[in-house]
């Protein structure tokens, strides 16, 4: 057995002290309390070579010492341990910690598609120019599509609608389609209420197209229609260069040009021209036929009336001079964050 010094309580103290310093987790501090207080740790062993100690003054220092030293080791362990449990309780509540900062992030604001910008602009016109807003059903019955606007099953301007069907419970096939053009909604007003009519229609029409860049199967159109009494050409003409100069701006005009379809007569096409002098087709007009009037319940003797309809993505296409129509429709946030 070997005799203490006060050297060697020294040197025990300082190595138990550093291995204390560098402990990181509470159970380091469990395995060093009972290795350097436990009966097998520096200082036990140095006190139980103290019976050798000659003097008995020497032996009560030394026995101080080993005390003294042994006091240090269990503070600095006890110090340690504090410091330690606060540190892991804080990791453990950061890791546990739910981050709900992520939900309270500013969102970001939006606004109406470039299409429906046109669309309301559209209808702010109108409605300026005394015009209410009508609509009917995206699905519609053949007879409304066609029929009622004098197109019977055998008349060749079917052909140039190219037409989506729907199937349903109840309905013999072929009866039911997605509109073609928003000009049902004419007999479905005619129908719904009395003359005098002002209206405009805006809506979705579907065709069957394949996509390119002028071209969509879906697309919108607004339809408008004026039932009155002794209304002709002139009041159609009017309304449509009013309509170009309230919408496009006053170095817009516009002008008709003989066309045909089978629910007006006589039809004409309208353009416009730009302030530069270029002229752009934009849609269908003309004065409702008689067979129109008459299966929109309205007596033709007594009342006439008006009817155009053109295309709400091309006015679009051509406000913001976008090369390619199906980029409206990609749903992509870059494009749609430019207008
Ligand atoms: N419905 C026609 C089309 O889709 C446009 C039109 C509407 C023409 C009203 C004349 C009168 O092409």
């Amino acid at each position: 057995m070997t005799t203490p010094t006060s050297a060697d309580i020294g040197a025990a103290r300082d190595a138990a002290l550093a291995s204390i310093g560098a402990a990181q987790t509470l159970d380091d501090i469990a395995r060093l309390d009972a290795e350097l207080l436990g009966k097998r740790g520096a200082l036990a062993m140095l006190k139980s070579g103290l019976g050798s100690v000659e003097s008995i003054e020497d032996r009560k220092a030394i026995g101080r010492l080993l005390n003294e030293a042994q006091r240090a080791v269990a503070d600095a362990l006890a110090e340690r341990r504090g410091a330690l449990a606060v540190t892991e309780r804080e990791a453990r509540v950061a890791a546990e910690r739910l981050d709900l900062t992520e939900y309270v992030v500013t969102p970001r604001r939006g606004h109406a598609h470039v299409v429906t910008q046109a669309w309301e602009r559209l209808e702010d016109v109108f409605i300026g120019l005394g015009f209410v807003v009508a609509e009917g059903p995206e699905v519609e019955t053949d007879w409304h599509n066609f029929e009622a606007l004098n197109m019977p099953a055998t008349h060749p301007a079917r052909n140039e609608f190219d037409t989506l069907f729907v199937d349903h419970a109840g309905a013999p096939p072929g009866t039911t389609v997605l509109r073609t053009h928003t000009s049902p909604v004419q007999i479905r007003a005619m129908l719904a209420g009395e003359p005098p009519l002002y209206l405009v229609a805006p809506g979705r029409v579907f065709r069957r197209d394949t996509p390119d860049a002028t071209h969509m199967p879906v697309f919108h159109q607004i339809e408008g229609l004026v039932i009155d009494r002794d209304i002709n050409l002139g009041h159609l003409a009017g309304t449509i260069e009013a309509f170009t100069k309230a919408f496009f701006g006053p170095g817009f005009s516009s002008r008709l040009r003989p066309s045909y379809f089978p629910f007006t007569e006589p039809s004409a096409e309208f353009d416009i021209r730009t302030p530069s002098g270029e002229w752009l087709e934009l849609g269908g007009c003309g004065m409702v036929h008689p067979n129109v009037l008459r299966a929109g319940g309205i007596d033709p003797e007594e009342w006439s009336g008006f009817a155009f309809g053109f295309g709400i993505d091309r006015m679009a296409r051509e406000r913001h001079q976008i090369d390619d129509l199906r980029e409206m429709f990609t749903g992509d946030i870059r494009f749609a964050e430019q207008f």
